[in-house]
């Protein structure tokens, strides 16, 4: 009997101790964790720019997608709800590179740790646009030196091999992991959504020039364009959403072709006079004419932001769209846009109080 108890207590000996073995595994494999955390965090220091980096609450785990997107003071509400509606229907592990420029750093990081959006900051120096965009001050307040970010993708990730680059007036209803598995063809550096086949194009932006092609864009009767024999009446393509190797984009240094096409501008006027707000256009369609792949008209539906869009599109269009874009005037966040109800069901409230939504009433549509 006592032998039989004695053996009963060795067992219960021998488990404590591999219970207490196993628990101290475990806290050794969460400390090193802890510690690949903090290392990815100095994998980010980008210079000359800065960066900063928040773990998220909710780890995702799992390839990483790298979607690069800019954030503007005066719309930061914009890129909260882009990067909300991104999360909210992926689980796959999203890390937005949020580029801005130095004076919107704290008023980010105030707003996003109140999110779970995984993140990286990068501050934009616009002294690196320097002699590539005009000095005409009428033309100051159109020229954005965010705009011209995604030129520059490379520098601010300089590990990452396929990454999404996307405007801040767009909302995404479809997985992000659908737009980032976009195949691009061998040799092809970016693809875009071209604005003749989109479903988003029919009859479009009239009276803004003729911008489905690309003499709404560029002045074909330039010698440096003609030189190029590109035709005018080739179909333009929107680099809002962007899905790019860049891999492929170093190796063709397509950062620098963009820049010497943005200094020819400055010297000989390049661009079409009809041209309206899209700067970056240009010289993306030249580096680009006929070398560049497609993406799935659903996954850029677009004009969302030019007057009328709201009896363009039928509600069971818009809600079958995967990324909406209000490219155009009439942004959600502000006043008479088309469905900013869509764009409300993704919006974070600001913590700082700064940015509020212009409705008429509280809770308009
Ligand atoms: C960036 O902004 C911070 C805080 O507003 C300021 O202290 C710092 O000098 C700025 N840095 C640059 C390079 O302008
Ligand atoms: C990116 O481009 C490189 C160089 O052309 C190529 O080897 C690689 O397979 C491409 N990657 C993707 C994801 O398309
Ligand atoms: C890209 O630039 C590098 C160095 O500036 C140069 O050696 C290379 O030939 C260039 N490649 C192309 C495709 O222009």
């Amino acid at each position: 009997m006592s032998c039989l108890t004695s053996v009963n207590v060795l067992i219960l000996v021998l488990l404590s101790i591999a219970f207490l073995i196993i628990l101290h595994r475990n806290l050794l494999n969460l400390s090193d964790f802890l510690k690949q955390e903090d290392s990815d965090a100095a994998a980010g220091m980008i210079l000359p720019f800065e960066s900063g980096f928040f773990a998220d609450h909710k780890i995702r785990t799992g390839e990483e997608i790298p979607v690069v997107i800019t954030a503007a003071e005066e719309r930061l509400g914009a890129v909260v709800a882009a990067m909300n509606s991104i999360n909210r229907n992926t689980g796959a592990n999203v890390v937005f590179n949020i580029v801005t420029l130095n004076e919107s750093v704290a008023h980010l990081r105030a707003w996003l740790t109140k999110t779970d959006i995984k993140h990286k900051i990068i501050t934009f120096e616009p002294k690196i646009l320097e002699g590539k965009i005009s000095n005409d001050p009428q033309k100051a307040d159109l020229v954005k030196p965010l705009t011209f970010a995604r030129f520059y993708m490379p520098l601010f990730i300089p590990d990452a091999e396929k990454v999404i680059y996307l405007d801040d007036d767009v909302i995404v209803q479809g997985d992000i992991r659908e737009l980032f598995e976009t195949s691009l063809k061998a040799g092809h550096a970016a693809a875009f959504s071209d604005d003749c086949d989109s479903a988003s194009s029919k009859g479009f932006v009239r009276g803004a020039g003729n911008q489905n092609n690309y003499i709404g864009f560029l002045d074909f009767k330039k010698d440096a364009i003609k030189k190029l024999g590109m035709k005018a009446n080739t179909c333009s393509f929107n680099p809002g959403v962007i899905v790019a190797n860049l891999t492929e984009w170093k190796h063709q240094n397509i950062t620098r072709q963009l820049e010497q096409w943005m200094q020819l501008n400055v010297r000989e006027d390049l661009y079409s006079r009809t041209l309206a707000d899209s700067f970056t256009t240009p010289p993306l369609l030249i580096v680009f004419y006929k070398h560049h792949s497609s993406l799935d008209p659903m996954w850029h539906v677009r004009h969302l932001g030019a007057v009328g869009a709201g009896n363009r599109y039928s509600p069971q269009f818009v809600r079958a769209a995967k990324l909406l874009h209000w490219n155009g005037h009439y942004k959600p966040w502000g006043r008479a846009a088309s469905f900013s109800d869509i764009w409300d069901k993704w919006y974070i409230p600001d913590p700082t109080g700064k940015f509020h939504p212009i409705r008429r009433h509280p809770g308009d549509k």
